[in-house]
């Protein structure tokens, strides 16, 4: 469904110019479960804001769906990105001022979506995401661990067939690290949805039938052997 081949980016700062990713390759299955791990400053978000459609790397082909995406206009960008992909944060990134409905609802104001289909889909998700008692809280109302599901039903709202989580349970105790991380399996497992997960957990790269690394600028996949300590 995805397939990057030798992505590079730099970012310049004055005088300076840094590259940050130096020919990243991928390719990405439909219904993979994948992790990315890699140290601080390595260029995961970078790279993951670049297989998200919201960054356009300094070089190199991204193809989705078979189509290359490079030539594209913002907008056209923009439709692709709320049509098939979803985001999922470590910090969550919900509006304060909504209630967790009006946050899943969102994505699909965006999409111009009429407002009782709109609140029944979320209502819906919401309770996929074991939300339905919440639904008219806001997120200062909610624990971390509920704001996360928010974010994910606002996320699978649009029944994107791509998930990008970028440190999901970065912000979670290990339990309710652990409950997300079960339905994002179960997301996976039951709908088919392809998921990408940017983790520093090795717990949560091991749940993941796919496990990259970033090094050096560039992506690496290990034999799926089994769980490394490197
Ligand atoms: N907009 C920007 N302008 C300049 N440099 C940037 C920009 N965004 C990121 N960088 C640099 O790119 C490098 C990679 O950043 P990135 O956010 O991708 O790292 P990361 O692997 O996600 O790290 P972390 O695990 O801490 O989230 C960092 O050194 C950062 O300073
Ligand atoms: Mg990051």
């Amino acid at each position: 469904m995805l397939k990057l081949t030798g992505i590079r980016r730099s970012y310049r700062i004055g005088p300076v110019t840094t590259e940050i990713l130096r020919g990243v390759d991928l390719e990405v299955h439909a219904g993979d479960l994948m992790s990315i791990m890699g140290p601080s400053g390595s260029g995961k978000t970078t790279l993951m804001n670049i297989v998200g459609l919201l960054d356009r790397p300094t070089s190199g082909a991204c193809i989705l769906d078979g189509r290359d995406v490079s030539g594209l206009r913002d907008d056209e960008l923009s439709a692709l990105r709320n049509r098939h992909i979803g985001f999922v944060f470590q910090s969550f990134h919900l509006l304060p001022q909504l209630t967790a409905l009006e946050n899943v609802c969102l994505p699909l104001v965006y999409r111009g979506a009429g407002r009782p289909e709109m609140r029944r889909h979320a209502q819906a998700i919401l309770e996929r995401v074991g939300m339905a008692e919440r639904t008219g809280h806001r997120p200062d109302q909610l624990s971390g661990g509920q704001k996360q599901r928010v974010a994910i039903a606002r996320a699978l709202v649009g029944e994107p067939a791509l998930l990008l989580a970028d440190e999901p349970t970065g912000a979670l105790d290990a339990d309710t690290a652990g409950e997300v991380m079960a339905l994002l399996r179960q997301l996976n497992a039951e709908r088919g949805i392809t998921i990408l997960i940017i983790t520093h957990d090795p717990s949560v790269a091991g749940q993941c039938a796919r496990q990259t690394r970033i090094r050096d600028g560039r992506l690496f996949e290990p034999k799926a052997a089994a769980a490394d300590g490197a």
